[in-house]
This record gives structure tokens, C-alpha cells and sequence, in this order.
């Protein structure tokens, strides 16, 4: 018998489950996915898109610096194929001249849209006047935006917090700024730059920013775990798409299920079988780029797919730490021998149990 997602009672009726079209793309699905550095490259976006529902998907922040240096380790975050489609390259930089040269640089290579990080908390980031530090000087954010919608034909969005801290929401404010110097659409993650990732996300908040706008798409952004979640922040908010960057990793049938939601029926879980097939074609899509690599960048999946694909907890440990392709075969031999035997179902990345040195995580 397959396992159904369970029922809840609220209503998707008067949500609008079509297309949504901004800055003359047509998105086929207004659940996008979120950029989340070192996990949705190629591959991991790939292998989502496979499993249905996703509209448009965004790289993990790129410097525009080392994006115009032509760093291979940038290169290697734009790559895409014309399966991985629609998508935005996200560029981050405190400098306005980098910024626009680097749009630049992706509409002359064909990239079909480009996204501005406004919303980075590392201290990396901000301390060079990128990421979220753009947000303490609307002013000056707003021209920067202004410069790169101006220097490029393709569609040019922004992706922020709510602002620096409680004491300065500004995201209202400054995507009424967005909108008047031309940029397609503003993405909002719940939250202050001085809260990380901590406390709830602000609903209210986002839903100020809906009503500071006239006509562009608010992405409406945080803790999207799972459909329900994802209709309450349109819901409550009032935005026109939802971005669910963490709830992706943790359920990668989410999208799958919301448009099955969408189309009144009830989202059928997938099965052993599925769920084995989506992760070696995860990894199989990640070794055509970077070979045995893989190895190493696939083993911080292990923590979020753990719980979701019912792997056993000591296989998770095995794929936190597996050194060669015939190790995984193995592994998932052993998966789907033992299938079902795993005694948690909370997904061990969210406890964060240290667990060996980091560049083992
Ligand atoms: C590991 C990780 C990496 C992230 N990388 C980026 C990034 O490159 N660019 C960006 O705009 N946001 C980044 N974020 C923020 C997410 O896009 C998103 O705004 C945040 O996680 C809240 O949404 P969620 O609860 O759906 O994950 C990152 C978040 C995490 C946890």
C-alpha cells in the first residue's frame, strides 16, 4: 500500500496554481527552489526537475569577480544544459561596476536571467558591502539595482531579507524601489540578516512587502517543509510564488506533491523504489560533472535525504563518509535491503550532530 501524505484541512481553491510570468519568462509553476550554496548545482537541480513541479531554479551565489576571472569554480556553478530550465545565475558583490559587468558577461553567454544576492548573512559577504549589507542603504541599493537592469535585456531580480535587524525592516521599502528602476521580481526570506536562520519566519513581514509593491511578483521565502507550509505563506502573505530552498532537500518530492495538492488530489509519498532511483540518479547526474569528486561533494546529502528516503541511520553514516563509486553501489545495495529499518524519521541535518571533521560533513 503506498504511504499518502497526510490530509489537512485547509484549502487549496483560491490559490492560483497557474504559470506566473515576470520580466518576459514564462515560469511554468510558481514553487521555486531556492539557492542554497553547495548543494543546488547542476545536478542537484537536475535530478528535482525530474521529479516534476519546480519552476524556476537559481545557482548558488556566484562572486562577480571571480565569476569575470573566469574561476573554474564559478564556471562549474553556472554550468547548465537546456534540461535545467528556467534558471537564474545569482551574483553577489558590494561593488555596483562588478555587478554589472558580471550580468553583462551572462547575457552575452546566453543565461536567461540573473539574481542578486541582497540577502547573504555571512561575514565574508557583508564585510566586502555585499549580501545582506546591501539592505542598510536603500539608497544606494536601489541604484545598484538600477545599473544592472539598465546594463542587461535580461530580467534581473533580487533575492533579500527583511532587513539588517528588527530595527531596520526595510525590505517593504526597498522593493518599491526595485520595482521603479525595473527589476522583474523580488524574492523575501522572513527573516533579518541578525537572525541567521534562528527564531520564525515573519509572515507579516513578507506580507508588507506584497502590499509595498503594484505589479511585480514577491517570492514569498522560509522553513517551506512541506505543501501546507507553502500554501500558508502564499495564504497569509499574499505572494505571487514561494522559494523553498532546505524543505527541497529534506522532501525532494515537494513540488511534485504541491502541484498534485493544486490539481485536488492527494500527493501519493513515493515508494522504496523511487526513492532509490531519485538517489542514483542524484549521484550518476553528479559524477558526469565532476567525476570522482562526487564522492565528497554528495556525502552532505546524506544528513537531508536520510529521513526521507528511509535509509538506515548507520548507511546515512556510511554515505557521510564513502570514498568510490562502488562504495555507494554498495551502499545502496544495502539501502534497499533494509529498507524501512530506520528508527527516526527526523532528518539528522536538522539536529546537527557533529559528526566527524567538517570537510568529512
Ligand atoms: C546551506 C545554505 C546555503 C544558502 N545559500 C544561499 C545562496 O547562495 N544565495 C541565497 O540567496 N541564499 C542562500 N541561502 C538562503 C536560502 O536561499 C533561503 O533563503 C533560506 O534557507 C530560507 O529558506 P528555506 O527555509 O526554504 O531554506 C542559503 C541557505 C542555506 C541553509
Amino acid at each position: 500500500m503506498p504511504i499518502t501524505w497526510p490530509k489537512d484541512e485547509s484549502t487549496t481553491e483560491e490559490l492560483d496554481g497557474s504559470a506566473i510570468e515576470f520580466g518576459g519568462r514564462r515560469i511554468p509553476s510558481r514553487y521555486f527552489l531556492a539557492p542554497l550554496a553547495g548543494y543546488t548545482h547542476h545536478a542537484f537541480r537536475l535530478a528535482i526537475r525530474e521529479l516534476g513541479g519546480l519552476g524556476l531554479a537559481t545557482t548558488d551565489l556566484v562572486l562577480a569577480t571571480r565569476l569575470l576571472s573566469q574561476h573554474p569554480k564559478s564556471l562549474e556553478l553556472i554550468e547548465t544544459c537546456s534540461a535545467d530550465c528556467p534558471l537564474s545565475i545569482q551574483i553577489f558583490s558590494g561593488k555596483k561596476d562588478q555587478l554589472v559587468l558580471a550580468a553583462q558577461w551572462l547575457e552575452d553567454h546566453g543565461y536567461q536571467g540573473v539574481d542578486i544576492n541582497m540577502g547573504c548573512p555571512m561575514a565574508k559577504v557583508n564585510s566586502q558591502g555585499g549580501g545582506a549589507r546591501l539592505m542598510c542603504d536603500s539608497t544606494e541599493a536601489a541604484e545598484l539595482a538600477a545599473c544592472v537592469v539598465a546594463a542587461v535585456d535580461i530580467p534581473v531580480t533580487v533575492k533579500m531579507r527583511l532587513g539588517w535587524d528588527a530595527e531596520s525592516i526595510s525590505a517593504p521599502l526597498l522593493a518599491r524601489q526595485f520595482e521603479d528602476v525595473g527589476v522583474a521580481a523580488v524574492t523575501v526570506h522572513g527573516r533579518t540578516r541578525q537572525q541567521g536562520f534562528h527564531g520564525q519566519v515573519d509572515l507579516e513581514g513578507i506580507r508588507r512587502t506584497v502590499e509595498a509593491v503594484s505589479s511585480i511578483p514577491i517570492i514569498g521565502n522560509g522553513d517551506v517543509r512541506t505543501p501546507d507550509d507553502a500554501f500558508r505563506m502564499r495564504r497569509e502573505t499574499g505572494c505571487h510564488a514561494v522559494a523553498i530552498g532546505r524543505g527541497a532537500m529534506l522532501d525532494p518530492w515537494i513540488y511534485r506533491k504541491i502541484q498534485q495538492r493544486l490539481a485536488g488530489q492527494t500527493p501519493i509519498e513515493p515508494e522504496r523504489d523511487e526513492k532509490i532511483r531519485f538517489l542514483c540518479r542524484h549521484f550518476a547526474l553528479m559524477t558526469q560533472q565532476h567525476a570522482d569528486y562526487s564522492c565528497v561533494l554528495f556525502r552532505k546529502f546524506a544528513g537531508w535525504y536520510g529521513a526521507k528516503l528511509g535509509i538506515p541511520e548507520d548507511l546515512e553514516d556510511r554515505l557521510r563518509r564513502f570514498e568510490s563509486v562502488s562504495e555507494f553501489d554498495a551502499i545502496v545495495g544495502e539501502i534497499t535491503e533494509r529498507y524501512g529499518t530506520r528508527t527516526t524519521s527526523i532528518p539528522t541535518a536538522l539536529i546537527r550532530v557533529p559528526n566527524g571533521p567538517v570537510e568529512r560533513w
